[in-house]
């Protein structure tokens, strides 16, 4: 059954919101950083191939894209497998679905028209169920930013190997020195060291 709802009301504006998309197949359960793309009301996901989330979402066809201001989730979920103590499990009209617990809030998505290029698949996202646990209320902080952006230059700079993504990281690094708080730096560390 699909539901009608007020996206802002889950936080997601116009443009490209960045979540932590969380997808399951069997028992399996996996989270990573992605982008959710609206445009007016509609709303997709782009996922490049290679990732465990581009191949549940083309087995399974449902994700949810869950809201956190937590840097930490953010770092980890790129780059190394969350703990499946940090998702629960839950069933909306016979599909299950793992969000995160900590999530601020999550939308749950059935993934229709998908479209598949040499790269990446393109699906339309139509919502099936959303939960808010806790209404955050945070000004912006640039040292959480610092950190989404390190991580974008991380994927490439793992992909790519080219020093300029390692000098992006490094400024970024800067940032979240100065305008960061305990968690975000503690973010930037865990990335570091994954690199
Ligand atoms: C802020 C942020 C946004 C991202 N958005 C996307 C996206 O929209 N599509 C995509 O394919 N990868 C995106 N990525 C890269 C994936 O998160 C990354 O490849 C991840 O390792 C995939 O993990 P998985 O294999 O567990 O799915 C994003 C990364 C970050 C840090």
């Amino acid at each position: 059954m699909r539901i009608k709802l007020d996206l802002e009301d889950y936080g997601i504006y116009e443009g490209i919101s960045e979540t932590i998309v969380t997808t399951n197949r069997g028992w399996s359960m996996n989270a990573a950083p992605m982008g959710i793309i609206r445009r007016s009301d509609k709303l997709f996901v782009r996922l490049f191939k290679g990732s465990t989330t581009y191949d549940n979402v083309l087995s399974e066809k449902v994700l949810v894209a869950n809201t956190t201001w937590d840097a930490i989730t953010f770092v980890n979920s790129t780059f190394s497998d969350l703990d499946d103590s940090d998702f629960e499990s839950l069933n909306i009209n016979g599909r299950t679905i793992v969000p995160l617990k900590d999530a601020q809030c999550w939308v749950a998505f059935e993934c229709i028209n998908t479209k598949l290029t040499s790269d990446a698949l393109v699906s339309e996202l139509i919502p099936l169920g959303t939960h808010v646990n806790k209404c955050l209320i945070r000004a912006p902080n640039r040292g959480f930013f610092a950190v989404i952006e390190a991580c974008i230059h991380a994927t490439r700079y793992q992909l790519t190997g080219e020093n300029k993504y390692l000098k992006l990281i490094k400024v970024y690094g800067d940032i979240v020195d100065k305008c960061g708080g305990k968690n975000e730096k503690e973010a930037m560390k865990l990335l570091y060291g994954y690199l």
